[in-house]
């Protein structure tokens, strides 16, 4: 198999450890591990510190797949399989597709959801959103890019990069046009639990048809990127112990430590999920002043989940150079979206970090004194 460069991960690598402000991170602040194992109740305080570092059971400790099932109405421990985020990607599609499958994938969107496919050699019809319309997704391009040989139709709500999350109508039909065709549909979850208004959450595609697969994990929501823990979820038990069985060809098992911080931490899900959200909806209100403030520069859809944005630079201005310049002038790392390949006039915003207001009012000092430079000609 041959796999283009992650442009994201290679942009993410040059310059995330190097610049003082991250204002396109993804994920919320990581966790203290201190902080985590202080949330422990009896049983997981016992485990950990009683923990050997060994290999651990393949399909993942048997009480954190209790406890993942218990995210998800109806599906239980068996159909959980924990494994790393970007390795249930991985696992996923080279389980459920071969060369010559069609595969339809969100775009713009996290490379591997449909590079990994293009890579086995299936053909990909990218289903775009539109910005006007609040970046949505209409289900009527899904509906007409079906094939005969639309093997997987790949979905991830909330979305990464604009936060967009279809309405439960929208989100119903897409479903249901997977299960008229037969379709497996892999949906990634990874910013689950962070709808801004609850009532706007969707059921996960595990809940509603047993041919889904389901990606989340511990990264984005939880605050524990660096545990590298996450699960597939599928009612499928054919295609469950298919992927269980190619796991034994990327990491046999999961890390036992990461296994039991995740368990602390899911169990501890409301606290942290409730600190997480307050600082998104703190952040958020800074941003939409932001965007009320340079409404002559930047385009802004507000999202509706999740840490990410995609706001567009009016003008002729290319998203690479801005980024590129703020990076240079003011230490603060934007992602332009060149990185998704999908065009040069928008850039990915996070704030799911602590630090977002300092970060953002640096920028608005570079766009001052970018205005001021105008003004002095
Ligand atoms: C939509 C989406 N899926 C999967 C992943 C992979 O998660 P991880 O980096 O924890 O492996 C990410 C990470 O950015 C993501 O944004």
């Amino acid at each position: 198999m041959k796999l283009n460069p992650f442009a994201l991960e290679r942009y993410f690598a040059k310059y995330e450890f190097s610049t003082r402000y991250l204002l396109s991170s993804s994920d919320c602040d990581g966790l203290l591990q201190s902080e985590v194992v202080a949330m422990a109740d009896d049983e997981t305080k016992t485990l950990w510190e009683s923990l050997t570092l060994g290999y651990t059971e393949s399909l993942g400790h048997p009480l954190l797949r209790e406890e993942i099932a218990k995210l998800y109405q109806g599906v239980s421990a068996e159909d959980c399989l924990v494994v790393t985020p970007e390795e249930g990607i991985f696992i996923a599609a080279n389980t459920i597709l071969e060369k010559g499958d069609h595969v339809i994938c969100t775009y713009p969107g996290y490379q591997s959801l449909y590079e990994v496919a293009e890579g086995i050699g299936c053909e990909v019809t990218k289903w775009q959103p539109q910005e006007a319309d609040g970046w949505r997704f209409d289900p009527a391009f899904l509906e007409a890019a079906i094939r005969p040989n639309t093997k997987l139709i790949v979905v991830n709500f909330p979305h990464n990069p604009t936060g967009y999350l279809p309405s439960k109508a929208d989100y119903a039909r897409i479903v249901q046009l997977a299960q008229a065709h037969g379709i497996t549909l892999f949906s990634d979850e990874m910013y689950r639990f962070l709808e801004y208004d609850p009532a706007h959450r969707l059921p996960s595609a595990s809940e509603e048809y047993d041919k889904a697969v389901c990606l989340f994990g511990m990264s984005k929501t939880f605050g524990l990127a660096g545990a590298r823990l996450g699960w597939l979820v599928t009612k499928d038990q054919d295609l469950y112990h298919k992927m269980a069985a190619f796991k034994d060809y990327t990491t046999i098992c999961s890390s036992a430590p990461s296994e039991i911080l995740a368990l602390i931490a899911l169990r501890a899900r409301d606290t942290i999920v409730d600190r997480h959200l307050t600082r998104i909806s703190r952040n958020l209100a800074l941003l939409d002043a932001f965007f009320d403030r340079h409404g002559d520069k930047f385009a802004w859809v507000r999202p509706r989940a999740g840490t990410i944005a995609f706001p567009r630079l009016l003008g002729e201005v290319s998203a690479l150079a801005f980024c590129q310049d703020v990076m240079a002038q003011a230490d603060i790392m934007l992602l332009p979206s060149t990185v998704y390949g999908y065009d040069d006039a928008h850039f990915r915003l996070g704030f799911g970090r602590e630090n977002m207001p300092e970060a953002l009012e640096r920028l608005d000092g570079y766009l001052g004194a970018l205005d001021q430079d105008i003004r002095t000609g």
